[in-house]
């Protein structure tokens, strides 16, 4: 496995991808990791991640320089470049100004990181720090027309250092650089997959668990799904599941669910309707953020309530991601935390009083799906859009009343049928109806109508941090916008959202 050192970059989920995308296990550790815990581990390697700081700022991330007499392989980009080149001896020159774009690198010697890469290719800079002296031992292996070191390395000790990023789509070349970092230097070998994974993971939680109880919020989503899954491998009828049916599902789901549930997985679930007391408490709400408010509190008193009735439970187990953790700087700690924090993190577990499970902690969405299917999931769990938990409540913009959820949940499936109907549902990331607060004249037959408009939301996206709206054919829209109006009394109008994400974001509200 490959240790990925978080000193803050941005690009820090991209480099683990790049490096599980060749099926070699990698971890993002915060810089404050002690250096036994990155021995335990026992890394091929490391990559020392960038970062926004500069390396002579008073309180600049930095891990123990004991990690240089491992004797493992070290890869530093950007500011881990930087920090590899202070802590060893070299000089890093601040300066004010920024070098950011494009630039074209020329590679002294086609070995190493750069073995098999032409001698010119484009790389892409973004940092405001440059070295000026490297430390002993160490070579100049690439430069561009503005940065003289833009690669160096130690060869003898393994010690590889890039100014540019390696990791984003902008070099070209750079996925190649990585793999050659895994496969050329470290050594490492193509052996991470989902089963293996699966097979680790179920041992680990029948370890720690024991015979000990579990419970696990199911929401029918593919995170909670391939969760319960894999615990209820582990450890079988000591996983109790909570359903929580809020009555802002789409159409027919609740029962939908319950049935797939029950043929494939064999769980032992609880399902609690609690939709009035949701539906009551939502009554004149219009504000979106307190609708949020609402409906949180409501689950958590049911869940809780729910979860009271089941003697003996010591665990609490949830399908958090690995986006979840880095993005979430109560859950990581470290520096790129702190750009947003998850919704799906934290909550019910400080409350409970209850040990947390998070089997899927370490592994991103379409890794999880992978997972699912590896260990026996049916495709119409594995393959869900994403549904949030506010639900239907969150897509009916003002208020919530049984006849405006009546119209969204009719309009709703229609356009889901469609989409299925017509290949495109594996293909969004997600697709949904809208409805609005407003009203607008139309004309049905003879006469003048004067009804609701819904919106139509279908977008594409790999981790529903920036998304695209589909291009969606008008042939298709077209059908679609037919059968809403013709088929659901009270909408006599369609309108297709084309913004992405950001600056629009997925859901209305
Ligand atoms: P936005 O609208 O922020 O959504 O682009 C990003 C992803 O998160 C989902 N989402 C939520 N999920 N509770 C959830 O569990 C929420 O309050 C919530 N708001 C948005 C959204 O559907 C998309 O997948």
């Amino acid at each position: 496995m490959i240790v990925v050192i978080d000193f803050g970059s941005q690009y820090n989920q991209l480099i683990a991808r790049r490096v599980r995308e060749c099926r070699v296990y990698c971890q993002i550790v915060p810089p404050t990791a002690d250096i036994e815990f990155i021995k335990s581990l026992n890394p091929e390697g490391i990559i020392l991640s960038g970062g926004p700081s500069s390396i002579y700022e008073k309180n600049s991330p930095k891990i123990d320089p004991a990690v240089f007499d491992l004797n493992i392989p070290i890869l530093g980009i950007c500011y881990g470049m930087h920090f590899m080149v202070d802590a060893l001896d070299g000089i890093v020159k601040k300066t004010d100004k920024r070098e950011y774009g494009f630039a074209e690198l020329k590679i002294k010697k086609q070995a190493g990181i750069f073995k098999d890469i032409h001698e010119s290719t484009t790389c892409w800079m973004s940092h405001g720090d440059s070295i000026i002296k490297l430390p002993k031992g160490f070579v100049i292996t690439a430069s561009t027309d503005n940065t003289k070191i833009a690669a160096a390395a130690n060869n003898k000790k393994r010690f590889y250092c890039l100014q540019y990023h390696p990791e984003v789509e902008h070099t070209p070349k750079g996925k190649r650089m990585i793999q050659n970092f895994l496969f050329n230097v470290c050594d490492c070998k193509r052996r991470w997959t989902m089963k293996m994974f699966a097979k680790k993971s179920i041992q680990e939680i029948s370890d720690s668990v024991g015979d000990k109880k579990i419970i696990l919020g199911l929401s029918g989503g593919v995170d909670s799904s391939v969760t319960a899954m894999l615990i209820h491998k582990a450890i079988g009828k000591n996983l109790t599941c909570i359903f929580v049916d809020n009555g802002l599902l789409r159409l027919n789901e609740a029962a939908k669910l319950k049935k797939i549930f029950k043929q494939h997985l064999h769980l032992n679930i609880r399902f609690v309707n609690a939709a009035k007391l949701f539906l009551d408490a939502l009554d004149g709400v219009t504000d979106p953020e307190k609708k949020r408010k609402i409906i949180g509190k409501i689950f958590m008193d049911v869940f809780e309530a729910e979860a009271k009735k089941i003697k003996g439970a010591d665990f609490l187990a949830q399908g958090t991601l690995y986006p979840d953790i880095i993005e979430s700087q109560s859950a990581f700690g470290g520096p790129t935390s702190i750009i947003k924090s998850h919704h799906n993190v934290g909550g019910l577990p400080k409350k409970m009083k209850l040990k947390l499970i998070e089997p899927l902690k370490y592994l991103f969405k379409d890794e999880v799906r992978k997972l699912g299917t590896a260990i026996g999931l049916p495709e119409e769990l594995v393959w869900r859009q994403p549904f949030p938990g506010p639900g239907l409540g969150i897509r009916i913009i003002g208020e919530i009343t049984k006849k405006r959820l009546a119209i969204l949940k009719k309009v709703d499936a229609i356009l889901l049928e469609e989409i299925r109907a017509n290949g495109y549902y594996k293909k969004l990331w997600q697709s949904f109806a809208v409805l609005l607060p407003i009203k607008s004249v139309g004309v049905m037959g003879d006469k003048r109508t004067y009804e609701n408009i819904v919106a139509i939301r279908a977008v594409t996206s790999k981790d529903a941090m920036t998304a695209d709206w589909a291009r969606l054919p008008h042939k298709f829209l077209a059908i679609i916008s037919n059968r809403i109006i013709n088929e659901v009394n009270g909408v006599n109008r369609v309108a297709y959202d084309i913004s992405s994400k950001p600056p629009s974001t997925i859901e209305w509200e």
